[in-house]
């Protein structure tokens, strides 16, 4: 939403300067305009601009007929994670590799391996998919940084968990670097739609340092693949929603209407459940659902969460707010949820109540984006729609007399992710106003819409 408001701003200023030149050129411009945004504003997140997840795969030891690697995957992003069921990592051999064995992973299918007699590969198919072994394994098949069920921490969130790793052994395939091959089109098909991955490239070998760092050693080969996340491209449905209220104003501002779906009780399938549904505890831990399913309660917005923002206290120096976290779905707990909140004030937050808070500066010098997430232990797991079912903070301001007001919306944040997926805001003329203020005029926009009009239909009736 807060993207949507930025691209119609920048649109209505170019109109504003452009009103002297030729409508031919007018409209290519606007065009161009248009045509060039989604690449620039979404292919990649504003908000992490170098976040990515980056796959190493590192040649440990030569067999003879092929090698042993170990691949790890990196998650370099502030703040998308990997939550459960885990990631599911395919590729394609580029020779008739096969997989003679893994450790702290495994194949999901071992495909047709009908040409082997006595010794069997785990794995024969050409383009394997491969998922991380679950938490409890056996530990003769563990290896460091295995068997977390495939979770991935973000990282800012938890440094030490953001990466996840397996060792496999490769036959039919080259054995000294010149003769072995990258695995081609490595795709991480679990979280799926959104991330794309490059192609592997040759870099220089990793190194190892011992234990008691005195010796460092390093991989017979490494190849680098970097997988980069686009909103754009997963084109999910928005997956929560921002409302909001003051102290200065009773109306509680709620999620637009269908933010996330519409609520289709004609028919049961894609439907939700009323709170006091006597059927709730049925369909909730019912047979035959499965684990992660939404299972929503009935909302205007069907979001399964929402973020509340409430203005809540104004003292002279200081301000203070209150956010809550609700889960609406009765299907699924987030485990190591996290939110981020741009607004312009937080380079001056004094405290923030249990949530632990990191800011995040993409731009350098704006210091206005902050990555808050819940305490260990305490609230870090936000429970399934219930009476647990939320998390709230508290955080407090301090004032900057040149920027702070409460009027216009201003004590509202801009921008609010929850999980990484960006969270529908509601209209800025529908904030809580302050009594006696007027809300904000909508010509600003509407002008630059009907000269855009008036130029289009006088250049079609020239030509
Ligand atoms: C991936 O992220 C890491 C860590 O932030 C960074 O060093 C690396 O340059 C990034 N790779 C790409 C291709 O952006
Ligand atoms: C790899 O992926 C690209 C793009 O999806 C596709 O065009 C190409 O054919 C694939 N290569 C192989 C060997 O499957
Ligand atoms: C390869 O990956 C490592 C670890 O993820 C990273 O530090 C390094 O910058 C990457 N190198 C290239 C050339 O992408
Ligand atoms: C659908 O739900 C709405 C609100 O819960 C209710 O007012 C309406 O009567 C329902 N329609 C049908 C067809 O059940
Ligand atoms: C969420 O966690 C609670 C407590 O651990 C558990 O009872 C419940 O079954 C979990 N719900 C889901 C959907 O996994
Ligand atoms: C941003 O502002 C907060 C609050 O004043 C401060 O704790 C944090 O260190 C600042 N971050 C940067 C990168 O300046
Ligand atoms: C708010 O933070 C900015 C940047 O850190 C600083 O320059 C300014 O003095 C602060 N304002 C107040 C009132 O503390
Ligand atoms: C509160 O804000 C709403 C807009 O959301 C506005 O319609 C209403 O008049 C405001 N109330 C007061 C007392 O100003």
């Amino acid at each position: 939403m807060a993207m949507g408001t930025d691209r119609s701003s920048s649109i209505s200023t170019t109109w504003r300067y452009r009103t002297k030149i030729p409508p031919l050129t007018f409209c290519m411009a606007f065009f161009m305009v248009v045509s060039s945004l989604p690449s620039t504003a979404e292919a990649y997140d504003p908000l992490d601009p170098n976040g990515n997840i980056t796959i190493k795969w590192d040649i440990m030891q030569w067999t003879p007929d092929g090698y042993v690697a170990v691949v790890t995957i990196y998650n370099y992003q502030q703040y998308r994670h990997i939550q459960p069921p885990g990631w599911i990592l395919g590729w394609k051999w580029a020779k008739k590799e096969v997989i003679w064995s893994m450790v702290g992973g495994q194949a999901t299918e071992q495909g047709d391996c009908s040409k082997y007699k006595g010794n069997i590969p785990h794995c024969c198919k050409r383009d394997p998919s491969i998922v991380d072994l679950l938490p409890g394994t056996p530990y003769n098949m563990q290896i460091a940084n295995c068997c977390k069920g495939g979770v991935i921490s973000s990282w800012v969130q938890d440094p030490a968990n953001a990466a996840s790793s397996f060792q496999l052994s490769v036959g039919l395939a080259g054995t000294s670097k010149k003769t072995v091959k990258a695995p081609i089109n490595v795709t991480l098909k679990t979280p799926g739609p959104g991330y794309t991955c490059g192609k592997a490239n040759s870099v220089p070998s990793s190194k190892f340092v011992s234990q008691d760092g005195r010796r460092t050693t390093e991989a017979l080969k490494t190849w680098n693949i970097t997988c980069t996340y686009s909103q754009f491209l997963a084109q999910k449905t928005p997956t929560c929603c921002v409302s909001l209220s003051s102290f200065y104003n009773d109306t509680i501002v709620d999620c637009p209407t269908c933010s996330c779906g519409c609520q289709n009780n004609i028919t049961n399938l894609g439907g939700c459940i009323e709170g006091d549904s006597p059927y709730l505890a049925s369909a909730v831990n019912g047979p035959g659902r499965s684990s992660n399913a939404a299972l929503l309660q009935c909302t205007s917005h069907m979001c399964p969460i929402r973020i509340h923002w409430h203005v809540k206290l104004n003292y002279k120096d200081y301000w203070r707010v209150k956010i809550a976290i609700t889960n609406f779905n009765y299907g699924m707990n987030y485990t190591q949820w996290n939110l981020v909140v741009q607004h312009p004030n937080f380079d001056n937050l004094t405290q923030i109540f249990s949530f632990n808070y990191k800011s995040l500066t993409p731009y350098g010098g704006i210091n206005d984006t902050a990555m808050l997430w819940g305490i260990k232990f305490y609230n870090d797991l936000l429970m399934q729609d219930g009476p647990n079912g939320n998390v709230q903070s508290e955080l407090l301001f301090r004032k900057d007399p040149l920027t702070f007001t409460f009027d216009k919306g201003w004590a509202f944040p801009r921008r609010v992710y929850f999980n990484g997926d960006n969270c529908v805001m509601p209209p800025p003329d529908a904030y809580p106003w302050l009594p006696n203020s007027t809300p904000q005029s909508r010509e600003s926009l509407f002008l630059p819409v009907v000269v855009l009009w008036a130029a289009l239909t006088w250049w079609l009736i020239q030509v």
